[in-house]
């Protein structure tokens, strides 16, 4: 999973898989993860859905209070155990005297990271299909109208969105085929600043079209009367899915950590960052949302039908429209090879399986699950298979998919490791484990992951299942 190990050295006799060659690596790989479709598509098009402000404020607080600690907690069980989710996991309850069950995160960490990359490649399929509408200038001067009906032709063509999908589910299993190497690491190096530029670029953009004051409005000037306690569920999850926790990626990219790094740190830098992310695509397309007089809750096509439309109006458009979407699709690539390495390394490890095959077998096999989200948008649109309950009324399968990993599978697997490093652990090695000796930033991380993370997890369960 790690990308340029160097050779080892006696610091790191006690990580048999090697170590990333500096913090910096690491923060990028983890960065890489995090930052994805989850910034840039999912962000913008649910705070559009859940009213806003108070939606956003309810995530940053999710973030902070909850999803900075479980990383934290993710990353030390990493570093300590130095093995993959599932060995590391049995390794330190083995030292705490505890049962070995708490390996199941490593499961439930497999079963969710397959079902969320067949329809996160659904999606990536579509940024890479939007790569080829830039080039080609169909968004030249388009208006929203055009932009919105492109974007409406491809969802109804099932040929189409499978074509993508399997280019991006290719893509996706080509690289963990030949094992994530160098090659990575530099373009993750290069991509992810060059991603923040044009997301500035954007912001600036939108501050040209008059409505810069109501899109900032409408992120981030609360209205707790649009939020419902479904919206609540959204935010927390999504802290989770945008910060890749509750399935155990963390801990294989926290195995690889030299020892003398802070947790703590590199965690906020990397969360930091996901966040910035998240907020500047927001800061660009809610202003095209209200300056086209469009629904900020348009759903998951919203950032397809905004930013095409400023893409098509500033100057050079088709160079910069083009290098978006590109990055787009790199930013998704380095996000879903961490989602599908870890299966491919566990059949590559207990079954015996080599690389290439297992990768082929794990990516041809969530491929085929994808087909039933790309179905979702078009034959299947009005297919609700839980639709007797109230609370799915209208969900397509690609919805309820979306819903059961995100809003119910890391929120669980996320509680298991504020469980497991604030109880099943010792005061004394969790300590240890996080490097953090004196000060108060120990007892603070203890407080979240003991009562804050484990309490609002559970209030916002059953405040839904209520
Ligand atoms: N964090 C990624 C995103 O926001 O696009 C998605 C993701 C990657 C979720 C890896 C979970 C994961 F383990």
């Amino acid at each position: 999973m790690s990308t340029e190990l160097r050779t080892k050295t006696t610091e790191e006799k006690s990580a048999p898989h090697g170590l990333w060659s500096s913090r910096m690596v690491f923060i990028l790989a983890a960065t890489g993860s995090a930052v994805g479709l989850g910034n840039i598509w999912k962000f913008p098009y649910i705070t559009g859905e859940n009213g806003g402000g108070a939606f956003v404020l309810v995530y940053l607080l999710c973030v902070a209070a909850i999803g900075i600690p479980i990383m934290m907690g993710e990353v030390l069980i990493g570093r300590k155990g130095r093995k993959s989710p599932i060995n590391s996991m049995r390794i330190l309850a083995d030292a705490e005297g505890k049962s070995r069950a708490w390996g199941a995160l490593g499961w439930s960490g497999v079963i969710a990271s397959f079902i969320i990359l067949s329809f996160y490649s659904v999606i990536g399929g579509w940024a890479t299909t939007y790569v080829g509408y830039s080039i080609s200038g169909s968004f030249s001067g388009a208006s929203a109208e055009t932009v919105s009906n492109l974007f409406s032709d491809l969802l109804g063509n099932p040929w189409k969105l499978t074509l993508w999908h399997t280019v991006f589910m290719g893509l996706t299993t080509l690289v963990v085929a030949r094992g994530v190497h160098a090659g990575l690491e530099k373009a993750v190096k290069f991509l992810m600043p060059t991603l923040f530029v044009l997301l500035l670029m954007l912001v600036g953009f939108a501050m040209t079209t008059g409505h810069f004051g109501a899109g900032l409005e409408f992120l981030f000037t609360p209205d707790f009367s649009k939020l419902t306690t479904a919206g609540v569920l959204t935010a927390m999850g999504h802290a989770f899915f945008t910060l890749s926790l509750g399935m155990g990626v963390m801990i294989a990219y926290g195995s690889y950590l030299p020892e003398n790094v802070s947790i703590a740190k590199t965690s906020i830098i990397v969360s930091l960052l996901d966040t910035v992310v998240a907020l500047l695509a927001g800061m660009a397309i809610f202003p095209l949302v209200f300056a086209n007089g469009m629904e900020p809750g348009a759903g998951p096509g919203l950032i397809f039908k905004t930013l095409p439309i400023a893409f098509g109006q500033i100057p050079g458009g088709i160079v910069f429209g083009t290098l978006f979407f590109v990055l787009l699709v790199f930013a998704a690539l380095t996000s879903s090879i961490s989602l599908l390495e870890p299966t491919v390394e566990w059949l590559e490890e207990h079954r015996g399986i080599n690389r290439k095959l297992s990768a082929l077998l794990t990516g041809g096999a969530i491929w085929l699950l994808g087909l039933v989200s790309v179905l979702s948008f078009n034959i299947w649109s009005d297919v609700a298979p839980l639709g007797m309950f109230e609370a799915f009324a209208g969900k397509t399968p690609f919805d309820l998919l979306d819903y059961l990993t995100a809003s119910i599978m890391l929120p669980l697997g996320g509680l298991l490791v504020a469980l497991f490093t604030g109880w099943a652990m010792s005061k004394e090695s969790a300590r240890e484990a996080l490097d953090m000796l004196d000060g108060p930033g120990f007892d603070v991380w203890r407080l979240l992951v003991r009562y804050v993370a484990p309490i609002g997890v559970t209030i916002v369960f059953f405040y839904n299942l209520g």
